[in-house]
C-alpha cells in the first residue's frame, strides 16, 4: 500500500494506478475509520474499480467550531492498519498546507440540497466539504468515489456540486452500515457513554416507525411530532426530525411518488447523532 503526502508523488501514483484504462476508485475519510468506511472500498471495488485509493484528512473547513476540530478523532496507524488489511492501494495523507496553501481564496458553495438540516444547524459545513471533495477528485484523478448514505445530505450535496462542475466521476452511494442492535457507525459514537450507547439504538427504531406510518399513510405531520416526542422521552434532544424530497431536500408535508427520505439529527449526551431512511424503507 502506496503512502503519500505530498502532490507530485499523489499524482505520479494515481497516474500508474490508472494506467492502461485502470479504473480508479476513492473513498474520502476524515481517518477514524470502522466498518462502514472499509464498505466503501469494497462498494467501490463492486462499482467497477480496479484499485483503490482512501484519502485522510480532518477537513478544517468543514469545521465550524474549532474545538470540534481539535476534538475530532485520530488514528493514523490504526486506520492505515485497517486499510492495508482491506486491501487498499494507496492512501493520500495531505498536511493542511497543502490542501489549502497560504493564499487559497476559493470555495464551493452549493445552494439547494444544502439548505438547512445539517446546513443549517452548522453553517460553512457544506461550503468546506464542497470545496475539499472536488479538490480530491481532482488531485486523485479518480473515476468512482463512494460515499455513504449515513451523511444523506452530505451525499446530495456532493451529487449537485459533481453534476454543476461537469466533473465526470462515478458517485456510488453505499447503505449505512449499522451495528447488529440497528445503531448506524460513525466515528463519533465512540464518545457515548455506555448508557448512551444501551440508548442509542432507539434513534434508529424510532424512525424505521416514523417511516413506517408514513408509509401507511398515517398524517405527516402528527407522525413527525409523534416521533420527535418519543425521542425526547427516551433522553435525546432532537435537533429535527424531517420527511423530505430525497434529492433536493426540499421538505415534504405530503407524501409524493418522487422519491423520500426521512432525515433526524439529535444530541445524545454531548454527541450528535445522525441517522436517515428511505420511504418507503
Ligand atoms: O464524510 C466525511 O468523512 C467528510 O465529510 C468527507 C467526505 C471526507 C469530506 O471531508
Amino acid at each position: 500500500m502506496l503512502i503519500c503526502r505530498d502532490l507530485p508523488s499523489l499524482r505520479s501514483a494515481c497516474a500508474a494506478l490508472r494506467s492502461n484504462g485502470r479504473r480508479l476508485g476513492l473513498v474520502p475519510t476524515m481517518g477514524a475509520l470502522h466498518q462502514g468506511h472499509l464498505a466503501l472500498l469494497d462498494a467501490a471495488r463492486a462499482a467497477g474499480a480496479d484499485a483503490i485509493a482512501a484519502s485522510i484528512f480532518v477537513n478544517p473547513l468543514q469545521f465550524n467550531a474549532s474545538d470540534d476540530l481539535a476534538r475530532y478523532p485520530r488514528d493514523e496507524d490504526g486506520d492505515l492498519a485497517k486499510l492495508r488489511d482491506a486491501g487498499c492501494d494507496l492512501v493520500w495523507l495531505p498536511p493542511v498546507e497543502t490542501m489549502y496553501p497560504p493564499g487559497s481564496a476559493s470555495v464551493i458553495e452549493v445552494a439547494g440540497p444544502s439548505k438547512g438540516f445539517e446546513g443549517g444547524a452548522r453553517p460553512g459545513h457544506f461550503r468546506g466539504v464542497a470545496t475539499v471533495c472536488p479538490k480530491l477528485f481532482l488531485q486523485t484523478g479518480a473515476d468512482i468515489v463512494a460515499f455513504g448514505e449515513k451523511d444523506w445530505q452530505q451525499l446530495q450535496v456532493v451529487r449537485r456540486m459533481a453534476r454543476d462542475l461537469d466533473i465526470p466521476i462515478h458517485i456510488e452511494a453505499v447503505p449505512t452500515i449499522r451495528e447488529a442492535d440497528g445503531f448506524a457507525m460513525s466515528s463519533r459514537n465512540r464518545f457515548l457513554s455506555a448508557a448512551e450507547r444501551t440508548t442509542a439504538p432507539m434513534l434508529y427504531q424510532i424512525i424505521k416507525d416514523v417511516a413506517r406510518k408514513i408509509a401507511a399513510d398515517a398524517p405527516i405531520t402528527q407522525v413527525l411530532a409523534e416521533g420527535e416526542a418519543r425521542l425526547t422521552a427516551t433522553g435525546f434532544a432532537p435537533d429535527y426530525l424531517a420527511l423530505v424530497e430525497a434529492e433536493t431536500l426540499e421538505p415534504l408535508a405530503q407524501t409524493t411518488t418522487a422519491p423520500m427520505r426521512l432525515l433526524a439529527a439529535a444530541r445524545l449526551g454531548s454527541v450528535r447523532l445522525l441517522d436517515n431512511m428511505g420511504v418507503p424503507a
